[in-house]
């Protein structure tokens, strides 16, 4: 950010028309310029704010703002801020803020269901750079950077992530061999080989080569906010948050030169650095205006001014533009630039003079980015320019050659490439020409696309000379990449292994003994992506039912937590009352945490704290500080919501799971929206996600647990929707129409934490098992498990899953099933419900599966000691039921899962063996009628 940002005060700034800097060249505007003899006011900014007493903080007007004078509550207007015609608006202003966009936004937003004139975001990491026809280098909108590389065999995915400290990456440079990158806080990294000979990033510091130690000062604090290699390839130049111009002309050792700023303005962007004339570097104010800077010329700085009194939307938007040579014959020269309004304006030297010339833009789109296009190899000037626009769509310009005045335009010079099915272009993000014919641009939703003609280009194609003597047609098609986890997609990173998949050289897989070949088919159709990811609210099954579920049927789903694996998880009661069961001092016991309002259920655990909502709804916090253990009111936090469900799972069993600056749990409010609760480092702060056009969210299927920044959702209408946590993006899966999903949490089985293949269970409607299922080969699938047999269905979420491939289910007959894979095949077993035997002993207990196959003895838990030991009578008591109650289980370490039991208590199965489960022992519970005597203890 160039432009000055904090302006927190209702003035109005006095500026000097007759500047006279702007009068020392006045030769270069000969009929533009007038002189204003007068002094006036103008207005700077549009952005103000007032006081709002009730809330205690500054609130942002809307405009046109009545200014008034109150006397004796007698108010009068004294005078009105409108917008200005013209000045510096920020490009930034309309980017998507959420948390503007919360107050401004209607509730249900009411745009067209595929929102085709929406405009879209503005994406501030995204960068896509091209190092050589096989090598594309990406900032992913989530900071990271990765490589898409041509290994002789496919297209693979390399990662070059900064490490942490260094944050995230904003763009890439490369510079004679060397890489550099930029991080969204202004610092420039360079990549470098570390001892062991792994790529690392080391910072270039900003350094200028100058006695004065102000300056030396001043260059320590250098934030770069942005940058353009110079045409010859020989320097960078880069301009700093506080918009000077600098240059980095030698790498080894870094040399820095500070050329400044011009006179009474600032650089916001660099638009050309030689590609005009060598010694040239344009560049864009925040204001919209033109400056050319040549230190070898007196001044200079020269500004090419625009027409005065010109529509504000005519100045200049701060976007790259592109320089073109001899279109115009030998000596003639161009700088193609976009106004704030969308439209293509071109400054041209012809004969020595410059002139401005209007081009506009094709109906109804605002041209936001531009990349230049080669269209012919053996024909320097077929050039054309591809833009995106606001809402997406590519454009293409074909340049009219030797157009000396384009007062009449050929009807074709625009044409109108649209966007890939379910994605549409970055906007403002400039594309990569690839080779002739393949051009790369950065899709909105964090993929890359392919612009390319039939038969050339796509994911299987690598780079080639092709063959393209004849004008090239405007008949291009798209293709679609996935991105890698960090944006929440698919792709894979290359590996270190011999194979397809190599960092640096790929080898095609032989079918080797045995016989297989599945290394050769692991190339996934490209397409297969493309069709799993819907744009919300454009499937046909939209007239679905949409279910509200009953608040009990989700508090059985969240009613038990564990809060530390094998020591400790909390019950939520009928009545409201919050249990811990815990294990200290040798014994186990109940703990009950007391709270003015009943609990209705427990949503999360993050890092020690638990989560719960009570029966208003309101999020709570219970966690230990210092000694104490205190309830946090979350919901009265700024922008707190009511919530009902939360996420499924704090991890996976067996797995280790780290904090990182990101972490967030979602809830799901009151009235059905998606809701970010961020909670790491106790900086906590609500965002609305809202939820999928035509639908509310019922529940979380799955947070992160998956795919990291993704959170999978079931609508009320039954169908499976996901939330791009990077690109706040919503987008509908695939789902066949019979198909429904009961609106229940999920669980993930991940086999292995490396690869990102993997299933997420969910319930059907009608009671049924169903998996989706990720596969690097065939892309995302649905199987359908029905029930382990006819006379049940699953009456509860299914989880959780050990090992991955060990799932629990609950029946309707009150028994327990586990859905298990033996050798690739699926399997259904019965464990049934925990049944104490008659011949139970003291001190030798044997707890039999009623139903089950085996029967398995288990002595006695030495750690149960505190419980009281059921007796024969139990059975025969009307009050126990050992039959195991529709609440959804939990894991209480990787070899245990805890139930509970219709009559009230709780049952643990354990793990014996390497994959085979028995029931362990029944713990009574304070509320249970079946078994009254434990211990408790009220938490201080
Ligand atoms: C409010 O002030 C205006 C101008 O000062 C005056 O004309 C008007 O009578 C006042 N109204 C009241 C209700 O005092
Ligand atoms: C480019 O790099 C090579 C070696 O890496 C060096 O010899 C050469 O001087 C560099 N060129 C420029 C223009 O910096
Ligand atoms: C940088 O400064 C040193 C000492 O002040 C001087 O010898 C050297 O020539 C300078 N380098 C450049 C490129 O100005
Ligand atoms: C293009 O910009 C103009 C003016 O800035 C605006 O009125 C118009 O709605 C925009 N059109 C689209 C399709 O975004
Ligand atoms: C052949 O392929 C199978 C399955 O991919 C694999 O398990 C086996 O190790 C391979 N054998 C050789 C000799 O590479
Ligand atoms: C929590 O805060 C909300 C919103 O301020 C309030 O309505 C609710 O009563 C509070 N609940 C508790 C238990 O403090």
């Amino acid at each position: 950010m160039c432009a000055a940002g904090m302006v927190l005060v209702f003035i109005s700034v006095v500026w000097l028309v007759d500047h006279p800097v702007v009068r020392g060249y006045a030769s270069w505007y000969p009929y533009e310029y007038i002189q204003h003899s007068v002094r006036q006011f103008e207005q700077k900014t549009d952005r103000f704010w007032e006081f709002d007493e009730q809330t205690n903080r500054w609130v942002e007007v809307q405009l046109p703002y009545d200014l008034v004078t109150c006397a004796n509550d007698n108010c009068t207007k004294v005078g009105s801020l409108d917008r200005r015609s013209h000045g510096e608006e920020r490009w930034e202003r309309q980017s998507h803020d959420p948390e503007q966009s919360e107050t401004s936004a209607k509730d249900d937003r009411g745009e067209a269901a595929d929102g085709s004139s929406m405009v879209l975001p503005l994406r501030k990491r995204l960068s896509v750079t091209k190092m050589s026809e096989t090598s594309i280098w990406i900032t992913g909108e989530s900071g990271s950077i990765y490589e898409r590389f041509w290994n002789g065999v496919q297209w693979v995915l390399a990662p070059h992530d900064f490490a942490t400290p260094a944050g995230r990456a904003i763009s890439v440079f490369i510079i004679n061999h060397t890489i550099l990158a930029l991080s969204e806080a202004g610092q420039l990294c360079q990549m470098q080989l570390s001892e062991s000979s792994q790529p690392i990033w080391v910072e270039v510091p900003v350094k200028f080569n100058s006695s004065s130690s102000q300056e030396k000062e001043k260059a320590s604090i250098t934030q770069i906010k942005s940058g353009v290699v110079s045409f010859d390839g020989m320097s960078v130049y880069f301009c700093t948050k506080n918009g000077a111009l600098l240059e980095l002309s030698d790498i080894e050792p870094p040399r820095w030169v500070n050329h400044g700023r011009p006179p009474g303005a600032n650089v916001a962007l660099i638009t050309d650095a030689g590609a005009l004339r060598p010694e040239a570097v344009f560049i864009i104010s925040s204001k919209g205006d033109l400056y050319e800077y040549d230190k070898s010329s007196k001044p200079p700085w020269k500004k090419h001014i625009m027409k005065q009194g010109r529509e504000e939307d005519a100045s200049l938007t701060v976007a790259r533009g592109c320089t073109l040579l001899g279109m115009n014959g030998d000596h003639s020269a161009s700088v193609f630039l976009l106004t704030k309004a969308g439209d293509l304006v071109e400054r041209r030297i012809h004969q020595q003079k410059w002139k401005w010339i209007s081009h506009g833009s094709p109906n109804n789109h605002n041209l936001t980015s531009m990349t230049l296009v080669l269209q012919h190899e053996f024909s320097e000037n077929m050039y054309s320019l591809f833009f995106t626009t606001s809402s997406g769509s590519v454009v293409e310009y074909r340049i009219p050659k030797h157009s000396e005045v384009v007062q009449k335009p050929p009807m074709d010079v625009w044409a109108n490439h649209m966007h890939p099915m379910h994605g549409k272009a970055a906007r403002g993000i400039s594309g990569v020409q690839l080779q002739i014919g393949r051009v790369i641009f950065a899709l909105d939703d964090g993929r890359l696309a392919e612009l390319h003609l039939p038969g050339l280009g796509g994911e299987n194609s690598g780079p080639g000379q092709p063959n393209i003597r004849k004008k090239p047609s405007s008949k291009y098609v798209w293709s679609v990449f996935d991105a890698p986890e960090s944006e929440g997609w698919n792709a894979e990173y290359c590996t270190e292994e011999r194979g397809p998949a190599n960092c640096v050289t790929g080898t095609k897989d032989e079918p080797n003994d045995s016989g297989t070949t599945s290394m050769v088919t692991r190339r996934r159709k490209a397409s297969a992506t493309q069709e799993s990811y819907l744009l919300p609210g454009t499937s046909e099954g939209t007239n679905v039912q949409q279910h509200t579920f009953p608040d009990d049927r989700m508090n059985a789903n969240f009613r038990l937590r564990v809060m530390h694996g094998s020591r400790s998880f909390f019950l939520i009661t009928d009545g409201g009352l919050t249990f811990e069961y815990l294990y200290a001092d040798n014994i186990w016991f109940w703990l009950q945490h007391d709270h003015p309002t009943a609990m209705k259920v427990v949503l999360g655990n993050y890092n020690g704290s638990l989560f719960l909502a009570d029966i208003y709804k309101s999020l709570l916090m219970r966690e230990r500080s210092s000694n104490e253990l205190t309830w946090v009111n979350c919901t009265a936090m700024r922008k707190g919501r009511q919530v009902r469900a939360g996420p499924p799972w704090d991890g996976i069993p067996g797995r280790e799971s780290k904090l990182t600056v990101d972490d967030a749990l979602f809830f799901v409010s009151k009235s059905g929206r998606l809701m970010q609760f961020t909670v790491f480092m106790r900086k906590f702060k609500w965002k609305d996600c809202r939820n999928p056009p035509n639908t509310k969210v019922s529940c979380i299927i799955d947070q992160e647990l998956f795919r990291r920044n993704i959170v999978f959702v079931v609508g009320t209408d039954g169908r499976l929707y996901q939330y791009n946590k990077v690109t706040e993006l919503w987008h509908e899966h695939y789902q066949s129409r019979h198909l429904l999903l009961s609106g229940s949490p999920g669980t993930v089985m991940r086999p292995s934490s490396v690869s990102l293949e993997g299933s997420i269970f969910v319930l059907s409607r009608d009671g049924g098992l169903v998996e989706y299922q990720w596969s690097t080969v065939n892309g995302w699938n649905w199987v359908e498990h029905g029930t382990p047999h006819k006379a049940v269905t699953l009456v509860c979420p299914p989880g959780p899953c050990f090992e991955g491939n060990q799932l629990f289910v609950i029946g309707s007959d009150g028994d327990v099933y586990m859905r298990y894979t033996e050798e690739t095949t699926w399997k259904w077993k019965s464990f049934g419900h925990p049944y104490i035997g008659n011949t139970a002993s003291e001190d030798h207990r044997e707890t039999k599966a009623s139903g089950a196959h085996d029967a398995i003895c288990i002595p006695k838990d030495t750690n149960a000691g505190a419980e009281k030991e059921p007796t024969q009578f139990d059975d025969l008591d009307r009050n126990c039921d050992t039959k195991v109650a529709p609440t959804r289980p939990i894991p209480f370490s990787d070899d245990s899962v805890i139930f509970e039991l219709k009559d009230g208590r709780l049952a643990e199965m354990r793990r014996v063996g390497e994959a085979d489960w028995a029931w362990s022992r029944i713990i009574g519970t304070p509320t249970s009628l079946c078994v009254a005597n434990y211990w408790t203890a009220m938490a201080s």
